[in-house]
């Protein structure tokens, strides 16, 4: 599989545009009517599949800024999950992440080819979010290191937990020891099943709520539960 996107690269627009080293990945501007546009394409695919679009609006700004702040710091290498029309995607070049760290996946077919039309240097992969780790092994990104950070624009909580569950093991099979995954939800809750939480041994941070974002979104961020054992202190007197 090649590790780029098959858009000729002759689509890239201001290469040294003024937003800076994002510029070269990015094949648009943001204005209202591109804003607008990308409103579109999403509204069009949440009619067509609403329980996998999951929302019938991409993310807003607050959010993604949100999102961007729970990456730990001097992250590198970035899984991205249901990229849907880029917002976290350009977030994420903005941040400064290279298009060859990064990896977004997105099950659409409508909304890949969105993607990649939007992002020609990036990797963007048409897959399923459960196939996570077959396909960063089958491709090559997990040969240059595991991920530093999973972020999500999933609807997992409309999902079974099994699939919570199968998505949650994947991205933890890419991430480092002490690697996030970054995830919002509509919810009033963690969207993920503290059985899948359980099995899979993880922690979760509520973080901040973007009021602004439509509908209003809280991100969450799991990580691997670090052992809580005390090394055990000997105890005066005690000659064991
Ligand atoms: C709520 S939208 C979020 C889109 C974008 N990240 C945003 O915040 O605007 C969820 C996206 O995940 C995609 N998706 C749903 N299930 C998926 C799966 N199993 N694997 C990869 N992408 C998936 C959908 O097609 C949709 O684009």
């Amino acid at each position: 599989m090649s590790r780029r996107n098959n858009a000729d690269n002759d689509g890239l627009t201001s290469v040294h545009a003024a937003n800076g080293h994002d510029a070269q990945y990015m094949n648009d501007h943001a204005s209202p009517t591109t804003a607008r546009a990308h409103a579109w394409t999403f509204f069009r695919q949440w009619l067509k599949n609403p329980l996998k679009v999951a929302s019938i609006t991409p993310s807003g700004q607050q959010l993604a800024r949100m999102m961007m702040a729970e990456l730990p710091t001097g992250a590198r290498r970035v899984i991205e999950l249901g990229g849907g029309t880029g917002v976290f995607t350009s977030a994420l070049l903005k941040h400064g992440i290279a298009a060859d760290d990064l990896m977004v996946l997105e099950l659409n077919d409508e909304l890949h080819l969105h993607l990649q039309q939007r992002f020609p240097m990036a990797y963007i992969v048409n897959g399923d979010a459960r196939e996570l780790s077959k396909i960063a092994a089958e491709n090559g990104y997990a040969e240059r290191g595991p991920a530093d950070a999973v972020v999500s624009g999933l609807g997992m909580l409309s999902m079974p937990k099994q699939l919570q569950l199968d998505i949650m093991a994947a991205a933890f099979a890419c991430l480092q020891p002490r690697g996030r995954f970054v995830q919002f939800t509509y919810g009033p809750a963690n969207p993920i099943a503290q059985d899948v939480l359980d099995a899979l041994d993880l922690d979760t941070r509520r973080s901040t709520t973007a009021w602004r974002n439509l509908p209003p979104a809280t991100v969450y961020v799991y990580m691997r539960r670090q052992s809580e054992a005390i090394p055990a202190v000997p105890m005066r007197g005690d000659h064991r």
